[in-house]
């Protein structure tokens, strides 16, 4: 498969046929995440595969991404945040760089992935998957058979809209103070620190802010 029409073809998968990708699938896919440049070639990931009932429920009791519980894998990446480089965050990086070669692995052997943050608040996410405290858990990528591909997506954006030489020569368009993206802001830190309990009460509202993609 040429590299640029993976790139370009990827896209988020959501919705799953119901069976199982099989350990061979998933082991290649996780050494291609493997093989990603990390900072300062430190190569501290793990991932953790959760196939277990209980633990999904746990988590989706924890997060408004409901398409999650119908995945048939879930891989947690994790990283090592004992970085210095506290100032660029490569942990997050280097996570970040595995997670994409996992993404464009899945799709060139006709399987579909997404990758979720919307997760549990960290520490409660910690419990659940036994993290130490040293890893971060950076990100959720479900994956299955797709049921629904969507089409490519087109960018924003041309190349010259964020492309330019030496400095930063765009239009800044900042809005100055935006109220709105402070509101989310608080709602959401409210929202991922309420108990599990509330959180099913909150179930049906949670439900319509969760951002509908085509699926
Ligand atoms: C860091 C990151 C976090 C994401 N978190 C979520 C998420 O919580 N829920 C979700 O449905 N999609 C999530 N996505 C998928 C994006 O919505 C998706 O990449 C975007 O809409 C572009 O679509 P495409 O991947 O098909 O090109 C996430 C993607 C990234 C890169």
């Amino acid at each position: 498969m040429d590299i640029f029409d993976a790139i370009k073809n990827r896209r988020s998968v959501r919705r799953f046929e119901d069976r199982p990708v099989p350990e061979e699938l998933i082991r290649k896919i996780v050494e291609a995440g493997q093989w990603a440049p990390s900072a300062c070639n430190r190569q501290d990931w793990k991932f953790i595969i959760v196939d277990s009932n209980e633990v999904k429920e746990r988590i989706l009791k924890e997060t408004a991404a409901y398409f999650i519980g119908k995945a048939p894998l879930l891989i947690f990446v994790l990283y090592s945040n004992r970085t210095d480089n506290l100032e660029y965050k490569d942990h997050l990086l280097s996570a970040a760089m595995a997670i994409q070669n996992m993404q464009l692995a899945a799709y060139s052997l006709g399987l579909g992935a997404c990758c979720v943050n919307n997760l549990p608040i960290k520490s409660r996410l910690r419990k659940i998957l036994n993290i130490p405290r040293h890893y971060d858990p950076v990100a959720l990528l479900c994956m299955g058979f797709p049921k629904a591909v969507p089409g490519p997506l087109k960018r924003k954006e041309d190349l010259d809209g964020v492309l330019c030489k030496n400095c930063f020569s765009f239009q800044d368009d900042y809005p100055g103070v935006d109220i709105k993206l402070i509101v989310k802001r608080i709602i959401r830190f409210i929202y991922y620190r309420l108990p599990a309990s509330l959180k099913k009460l909150l179930d049906p509202v949670a439900r319509k802010f969760e951002k509908k993609f085509d699926k």
